[in-house]
């Protein structure tokens, strides 16, 4: 086990889940203290089933809901004295939604938590992590953040918002990146491939996509969920020290095709 994180305290959002659960468990491996956070209460409460030790406490709360970010930041520096990272790992897709929604209510709700939610997190984050004289956050982008939909895939007809969401928290990041950096305050994305966890469950389930989705990347295959914390928790650690307002891509060569 290392201890790149052995004195850091960190936020994890989405962390009942695929990709945030999977970098609450490589903080914790790497030493940190983890608030991990979630609107699904139910697998947030899976993530103590492991119980190691008091470094690991948890809230429930939408990161698309204002006093929700707050309350989920001041509970983090109450129980733990300080902050030092976020990774903003909240996000849906518009498949995540009922069928019966209107494109409106899809662009509404996917902005909200994606992007909304990044930047609310980032904002309230960033005014904590000036007391400590530092931090890093890290955003989870997508390779949509760069590239569009290959229309080789049946779940985008053009209209779907989650590229756009993706292109915003890309964007945010960049800003914020170039904004923050004489503070010490590191922010990156990291842009992912496919990889398998809920988000995609509904569309590997069928084959001829599925195979279509792995041979859109040039190693063949989807990442595992552990494959995209390591980078993560590389970006969110001192090793990344002059690393600010990156696309970090972790998709088995798919922009690069
Ligand atoms: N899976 C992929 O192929 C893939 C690829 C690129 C980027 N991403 C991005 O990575 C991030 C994590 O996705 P994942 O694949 O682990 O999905 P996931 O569905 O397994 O996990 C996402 C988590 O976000 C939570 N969430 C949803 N709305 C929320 C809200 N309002 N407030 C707080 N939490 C909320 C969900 O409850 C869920 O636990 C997302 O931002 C996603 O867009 C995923």
């Amino acid at each position: 086990m290392m201890n790149r994180l052995g004195d850091k305290v960190a936020i994890v959002t989405g962390a009942a889940s695929g990709i945030g659960a999977a970098t609450v468990e490589k903080f914790l491996a790497e030493g940190a203290k983890v608030l991990a956070t979630d609107v699904n209460e139910a697998g947030l409460s899976r993530l103590m089933e492991s119980d190691r030790d008091s470094r690991l406490a948890l809230r429930s709360g939408s990161v698309a809901e204002r006093a929700d970010v707050e309350t989920i930041i001041s509970e983090c520096v109450t129980r733990f004295g300080r902050l030092d990272i976020v990774v903003n790992s909240a996000g849906i897709t518009p498949r995540t939604l009922p069928p019966e929604a209107d494109i409106e209510e899809r662009w509404d709700a996917v902005m909200d938590i994606n992007a909304k939610g990044t930047f609310l997190m980032c904002h309230s984050a960033v005014e904590r992590m000036r007391q400590s004289g530092g931090g890093s956050i890290v955003n989870l982008g997508s390779i949509m953040s760069l590239v569009s939909y290959p229309t080789t895939l049946p779940f985008s007809d053009g209209f779907s918002p989650y590229p756009q969401s993706k292109g915003a928290v890309l964007q945010l990041t960049r800003d914020m990146g170039i904004r923050l950096a004489a503070e010490n305050i590191r922010v990156n994305a990291v842009c992912p491939g496919f990889v398998y966890t809920a988000l995609t469950e509904n569309v590997t389930e069928t084959p001829e996509v599925h195979e279509t989705m792995k041979a859109l990347h040039p190693m063949g295959r989807m990442a595992e969920p552990s494959e995209i914390a390591n980078v993560i928790a590389f970006l969110a650690s001192d090793e990344a020290s002059f690393v600010t307002g990156a696309a970090w891509t972790v998709d088995g060569g798919y922009t690069a095709a």
